[in-house]
């Protein structure tokens, strides 16, 4: 399948330097399973290239001046994959966290997890707790790990919050649904990137993703590097961001 994100553009120059870079990108890591099989190697191996190609990928995107990189790491549907798959990816979790927490600090990534943790083990959540910590006054981008996430069940949780707050229907906005949802810290994403071919987004960042771009590619999660995120931020630049508005240009002045 060709990338049909862009196909339009194609034949566009190539945006300016230093034009518009996403301060957000929301990123869909799939087709590791694919990568792993095309190489008659099991599933798990793809993932753990996975976590290889995530590391340099927040180092790339931060070079080029992403502020967020949000990750759809195990979502709330991920539960349904057998369960050695699952055990596999909770503890890949902790020894990518063992193994790469000192460099991404040392990196100056600020680690946000945004997700369910009721349902993780204690030793997950205590290691989660021990990256977000030891991250915190980091400023160079922020990765936010989405883990056993599911849009729904944020939209769903901060209208929990609203209920059990006693919340007045009246009071009930969009701002306050947003300062209550996982991705509170961060603005809505600008660019919403998905690997591996498929064209959805899988229950990922709804209510955020509203007006982000998006940027579908057939290249496997563990290929996905610098000449990869390069052709995205080109085609994000390229992209006409109107929110539901016009052009100032497209108006016709009132006639006097
Ligand atoms: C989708 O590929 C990928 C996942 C469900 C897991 C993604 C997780 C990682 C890359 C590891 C993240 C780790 C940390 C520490 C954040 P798939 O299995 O659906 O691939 P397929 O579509 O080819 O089967």
């Amino acid at each position: 399948m060709a990338d049909l994100s862009d196909a339009h553009s194609a034949a566009l120059p190539a945006p300016p330097s230093g034009g518009c870079v996403p301060r957000h990108v929301a990123l869909v890591m799939d087709g590791n399973g694919r990568w792993a099989k095309q190489r008659f190697m099991p599933r798990f191996f793809g993932h753990k290239q996975g976590v290889d190609a995530l590391v340099r990928a927040v180092d790339a995107f931060a070079d080029r001046g992403v502020q967020y990189l949000t990750v759809f790491a195990f979502s709330s549907e991920n539960w349904k994959r057998p369960s050695e798959e699952v055990s596999g990816l909770m503890g890949l979790v902790l020894v990518a966290v063992s193994k790469y927490l000192t460099k991404l600090a040392g990196d100056g990534v600020r680690i946000r997890i945004v997700g369910d943790r009721s349902a993780v083990s204690d030793k997950l959540r205590s290691a989660w707790e021990h990256a977000e910590e030891m991250t915190r006054e980091n400023t160079r981008i922020t990765l936010a790990v989405a883990f056993n996430y599911g849009g729904r069940w944020d939209i769903l949780q901060a209208c929990r919050k609203a209920l059990s707050e006693g919340l007045p229907a009246q009071a009930l906005d969009e701002a306050w649904l947003a300062q209550h949802m996982a991705l509170s810290f961060a603005p809505d994403p600008d660019l919403f990137i998905r690997t591996g071919g498929e064209m959805r987004i899988s229950n990922f960042l709804l209510w955020q993703a509203a007006y982000s771009e998006l940027f579908f590619t057939d290249c496997l999660w563990p290929d996905f590097g610098p000449a990869q995120i390069d052709a995205a931020l080109a085609a994000y630049a390229r992209r006409d961001r109107r929110f539901g508005a016009i052009h100032p240009n497209q108006v016709v002045p009132e006639s006097t």
